[in-house]
């Protein structure tokens, strides 16, 4: 059965590793803050979760630089018909606008923050020294930057399910973990 799809376009090997590796580091950092109280007792208090959620952002953020690199190295699979212009822009834009919340979410997380960000307890990366009113706009932005990225995390997941269960076509399996070359 495998084989009968190895020919369809399939992401890079390193493009899936990377793609999944970010959504799992994603969805903990998102949970993390959301629900901090229940992780606060199992990681030493509220300012380990946030060293957590924090040092983990810095992660995939420059794992998002390297994806950048990658894709424009390695190029992106056309997975979606050519004639399915409509689909085609919203998967496009929805994905365009994952990679930019993707960078901007860490950055307003570290501007809008006077303590930096202590990386797993080991390296202090200090914090700049900016006017509250800017720090405000950054805190502002990332609320506003995460719940959008909850919105589209869930749009995402739930049109590529639904690809793979109703359509029953090669968007999911482009994106898959497979053992042969
Ligand atoms: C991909 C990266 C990131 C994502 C997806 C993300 C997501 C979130 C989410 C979902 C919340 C909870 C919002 C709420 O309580 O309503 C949050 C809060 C917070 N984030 Fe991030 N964050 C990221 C990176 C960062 C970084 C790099 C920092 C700091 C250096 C940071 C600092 C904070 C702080 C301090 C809060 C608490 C804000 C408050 O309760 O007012 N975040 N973030
Ligand atoms: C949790 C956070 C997630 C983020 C931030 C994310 C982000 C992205 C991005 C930026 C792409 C564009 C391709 C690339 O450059 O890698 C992509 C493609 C893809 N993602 Fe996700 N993703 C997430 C979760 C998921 C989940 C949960 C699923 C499946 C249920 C999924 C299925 C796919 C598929 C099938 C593609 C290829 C679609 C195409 O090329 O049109 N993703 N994802």
């Amino acid at each position: 059965m495998e084989s009968s799809i190895s020919h369809l376009p399939r992401y890079h090997h390193i493009q899936i590793l990377i793609h999944w590796l970010s959504a799992l580091l994603i969805i903990f950092i998102i949970v993390l803050p959301l629900s901090r109280n229940f992780w606060a007792p199992l990681f030493g208090g509220i300012s380990q979760v946030f060293m957590l959620h924090k040092s983990l952002s810095v992660i995939v953020f420059m794992m998002t630089i390297v994806r950048i690199v990658v894709n424009i190295k390695l190029g992106v699979p056309e997975v979606l018909p050519a004639n399915a212009h409509l689909l085609r822009l919203a998967a496009n834009s929805t994905q365009k606008l994952l990679y930019l919340l993707l960078l901007m979410l860490p950055i307003s997380g570290f501007l809008m923050g006077a303590k930096g960000i202590n990386f797993f307890n080991i390296w202090l990366i200090p914090a700049m020294d900016l006017s509250s009113e800017t720090m405000a706009i950054a805190h502002t932005s990332h609320i506003w930057g995460a719940y959008i990225m909850i919105a589209l995390i869930l749009l995402h997941a739930v049109a590529a399910l639904f690809h793979h269960y109703i359509k029953k076509d090669n968007v999911l399996n482009s994106m898959r973990m497979r053992r042969e070359g």
